[in-house]
């Protein structure tokens, strides 16, 4: 049994706010019922709920969030290198996959999941998502650097948004994109005559690495973590300026 709102938010009708104003609109029915609430309790396994009279096939999702460590390629399956699904003892991993990739030598944060509408709505460009990163470079940036990061930088095949840098120290900086494109960071460090010595996702949306997990462990996101990955997903006009 669980709650109708819920329910909704699970299947992909938005976030719990949303699917509360679907009910509110009487575009939801459990068993052709219209009177029902989002606090209604429902038997997902045999209540038959529609929105706008189309039935709702209930499927469960997983979402994990992973401390990637270098070596380890973001793939689900290869012959030849470890990939992050070897990282996932424990967890049922069939039709799971990363929410975007790091390089095989980039370490932290990625999400995996087998909630595809939801990745769509990550990783779709129109709607920025941050990604930040700690960046470790071999020479230290220059104010100059720092300039044309936040106007953006022309590579041999596109010019990148603006994106932000928060904390620097000569070698070191935090910076957020919000494209995803291969080997992005180190394109854009390379275009500004730096090296990337190290690289480390620690934010994707509102959701920041766990620090308490170490290199390669995981945990299972928390029902708030999920909604607020749902709320990134619906946010589109938020762009970095
Ligand atoms: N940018 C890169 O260059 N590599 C990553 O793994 C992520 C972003």
């Amino acid at each position: 049994m669980m709650r109708l709102d819920k329910f909704l938010a699970h299947s992909g009708f938005g976030t719990r706010k949303e699917v509360k104003q679907l009910i509110k609109e009487y575009r939801v029915t459990v068993n052709d019922q219209m009177n029902v609430k989002d606090k209604t309790q429902i038997d997902e396994t045999a209540d038959i709920i529609k929105v706008d009279g189309a039935p709702i096939i209930y499927e469960t999702y997983t979402y994990v969030m992973l401390n990637k460590p270098a070596g380890v390629i973001s793939a689900t399956d290869d012959c030849v290198h470890e990939t992050i699904m070897d990282c996932l003892e424990g967890v049922f991993v069939k039709g799971m996959f990363p929410f975007g990739r790091l390089d095989k030598d980039s370490e932290g944060l990625l999400i995996i999941s087998n909630d595809g509408k939801l990745a769509h709505r990550l990783l779709s460009p129109k709607h920025h998502v941050d990604k930040e990163y700690e960046v470790h470079l071999d020479t230290p940036l220059t104010k100059d650097d720092l300039r044309q990061i936040a106007q953006g930088i022309q590579l041999k095949d596109f010019t990148t948004k603006p994106a932000i840098v928060k904390e620097y120290d000569d070698c070191i900086l935090h910076l957020t994109i919000q494209e995803g494109k291969f080997h992005q960071i180190k394109r854009m460090m390379e275009a500004l005559g730096h090296n990337v010595v190290y690289l480390k996702r620690i934010r994707f949306g509102d959701l920041w690495l766990d620090e308490s997990l170490d290199l390669g462990e995981w945990r299972y996101l928390s029902e708030d973590e999920i909604q607020q990955l749902r709320r990134n997903g619906e946010q589109q006009h938020e762009t970095i300026s």
